[in-house]
């Protein structure tokens, strides 16, 4: 029925994330490691190539930076929810991971006098962001790729959808997947996994992400027993085109840029004096959100109204040498060159801070499988992430969560045998049931009210009556998901059937999504509800978990670790 190919180590996600941590494993074992890595797409088509700004790490102490200091930045942001053990553990780690990629080859962009450049990123107080123009994420692929290929026992599997994690007396046994080139079932058997597949930012229809993320590694360890974390913390990013919602980089602002209302105004300085555009994103796009609702906005496509975000008094020698893609960007997508005219921008779904629970060193809770990178909740960024802290984070944790995979392959005996019967019932789910469906439910109109519904339902503000209304939604998608016809019934390439599976995980994270958002009752980071405006400590200082039952999510909650800061009051 199956076929079953056996690794040590099966890494589920290869972008930055997953591709450190495969290097790591492999360097910890001295290339001896088999390594499985598995792609849906082709391997540099991960999302992690679309990072853009810049990767945020301490390199010069010696002009007024710090680890306290990017420590202390990373706690305030996150509106106080950051575990601060994890924090301390990153600011450490990310300097050499920096200097590492520069032995690696990558080309950073560099100062006149030969060093690595850095820049400002919003509620940073240095300007700590490293770059490569703004092609980071994209450079930093491509030079982990290269990496990656000197080590031989790491076999490429691209174009493989993983349909279950197979888990039995709580340890992790192998993947089941789907050859899309040839429709052939698989079983992967290994050792340990490491899920790094990305976050879920695809729940919306307004979003920065690519259409093939969505969050298939969180919906399969949710359904596989392991907790979700903080699901109902969902970045906004300020700078999203309109409409198609591709990242305009806080770079531009970085860089100088401004934010201007219908009224020619820089309405940064109201919400944050100190920092103005340069505030954190949590903030900006609140205050965003509030210049287009009273009116000073400007009329957009769709109810996609927007403001402005100004880069003419840059130049064009600043945004040819820094701002490149941008630039490009927006005159093939929007006809409109940023030299010379204004960008059409408004808060865009750009990043999950929450994902599978781990611990510090990016473990579950069972034995054998590890999470990394936007698809883990480490807890570093608590309810909003900093700009440039993410492509740091993936880096961080997959060399970490790659040396402890490395480690435990080595000290593990065999993998555990395949559990037979749990292969078969995941066959007959998919073959049997799933691909013979021919219901009158058409998927895609699901996806499109899905995604409507969390636009409308689970946006910057919140309200508790809006985000019932959108789990209730939810729940019916859910309910009509189960009628739902597969058209394509062929083997090879069945796009049909895949985005059926990807809809099932995006309807079990919006839900968790949504019901974590409605419980919460008070405003925290990027949650932020016009019923609660307040952040309530005394209540809610706490990380939200959410179980898989087949009632739907059971949340329970667990303390955040404060070992340094106690919350203050935010200000910028
Ligand atoms: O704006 C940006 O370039 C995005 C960076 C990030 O999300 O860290």
């Amino acid at each position: 029925m199956a076929d079953v190919q056996t690794h040590d180590l099966i890494i589920l996600g290869a972008g930055l994330a997953g591709l450190r941590a495969a290097i790591e494993a492999s360097r910890v074992t001295q290339g001896n490691l088999d390594i499985a890595l598995i792609s849906k797409n082709q391997l540099m088509r991960a999302h992690s190539v679309a990072a853009e700004g810049g990767t945020a790490a301490v390199l010069r102490p010696e002009d007024g930076d710090s680890l306290e200091l990017h420590a202390w930045d990373t706690v305030l942001g996150s509106d106080f929810l950051a575990d601060q053990d994890v924090v301390d553990l990153f600011v450490h780690s990310i300097p050499s991971e920096i200097l590492q990629l520069d032995h690696w080859g990558i080309p950073w962009t560099r100062r006149s006098d030969g060093r690595i450049a850095q820049r400002p990123f919003g509620g940073h107080s240095y300007p700590r962001a490293v770059l490569a123009q703004d092609k980071t994420g994209f450079f930093e692929m491509q030079t982990l790729y290269d990496t990656v290929n000197r080590f031989p026992r790491v076999q490429h599997y691209n174009e493989h959808f993983i349909t279950s994690i197979l888990i039995e007396n709580n340890t992790f046994c192998g993947l089941t997947a789907i050859d899309m080139t040839t429709g052939k079932f698989k079983v992967l058997r290994g050792k340990a996994l490491i899920i790094a597949s990305g976050g879920g930012g695809t729940l919306y229809g307004f979003t920065t992400y690519s259409q093939t993320v969505t969050g298939d590694g969180m919906a399969l360890a949710y359904r596989a027993g392991i907790p979700l974390e903080d699901m109902e913390f969902l970045q906004f990013h300020p700078t999203g085109l309109v409409p198609s919602g591709i990242l305009i980089t806080e770079a531009c602002r970085g860089e100088g840029g401004y934010l201007v209302n219908n009224k020619g105004e820089r309405f940064m300085h109201k919400y944050a004096p100190a920092k103005v555009e340069l505030g954190p994103r949590d903030l900006i796009s609140r205050s965003e959100m509030i210049e287009i609702e009273e009116g000073r906005g400007f009329e957009g496509p769709d109810g996609l109204d927007y403001i402005h975000l100004d880069l003419r008094h840059l130049g064009a020698k600043r945004i040819n040498e820094h701002l490149p893609l941008i630039r490009e960007i927006c005159i093939e997508f929007n006809d409109i060159d940023p030299i010379e005219e204004p960008i059409p921008c408004r808060p865009v779904a750009h990043y999950s801070m929450g994902g599978i629970e781990t611990d510090i060193k990016g473990a579950t809770r069972v034995k054998g499988i590890w999470a990394a990178g936007e698809a883990a909740c480490v807890s570093l960024h608590g309810a909003n992430r900093l700009g440039s802290n993410s492509t740091a984070e993936c880096l961080v944790w997959g060399k970490i969560t790659g040396e402890e995979t490395g480690r435990y392959c080595s000290e593990v005996g065999a993998a555990p045998p395949v559990p037979e019967a749990m292969v078969q019932a995941e066959y007959k789910r998919i073959y049997e049931e799933l691909l013979s469906q021919n219901g009158e439910e058409n998927l895609y109109q699901i996806r499109r009210e899905l995604r409507t519904c969390m636009d409308a339902h689970a946006g910057v503000f919140r309200t508790g009556d809006l985000m019932s209304k959108g789990l209730e939604k939810i729940r019916s998608l859910r309910t009509r998901y189960q009628n739902i016809s597969i058209q394509d019934k062929n083997s090879v390439y069945n796009t049909n059937l895949y985005h059926a599976l990807e809809l099932a995980n995006l309807l079990d994270l919006a839900e968790v999504t949504l019901l974590g958002a409605l419980t919460r009752t008070e405003s925290r980071g990027a949650h932020a509800r016009r019923d609660y405006p307040q952040r309530d400590d005394a209540n809610w200082l706490k990380h939200t978990l959410a179980f898989h039952t087949d009632q739907g999510p059971r949340l329970d909650y667990k303390p955040v670790t404060i070992n340094t800061w106690k919350p203050v009051e935010r200000k910028y």
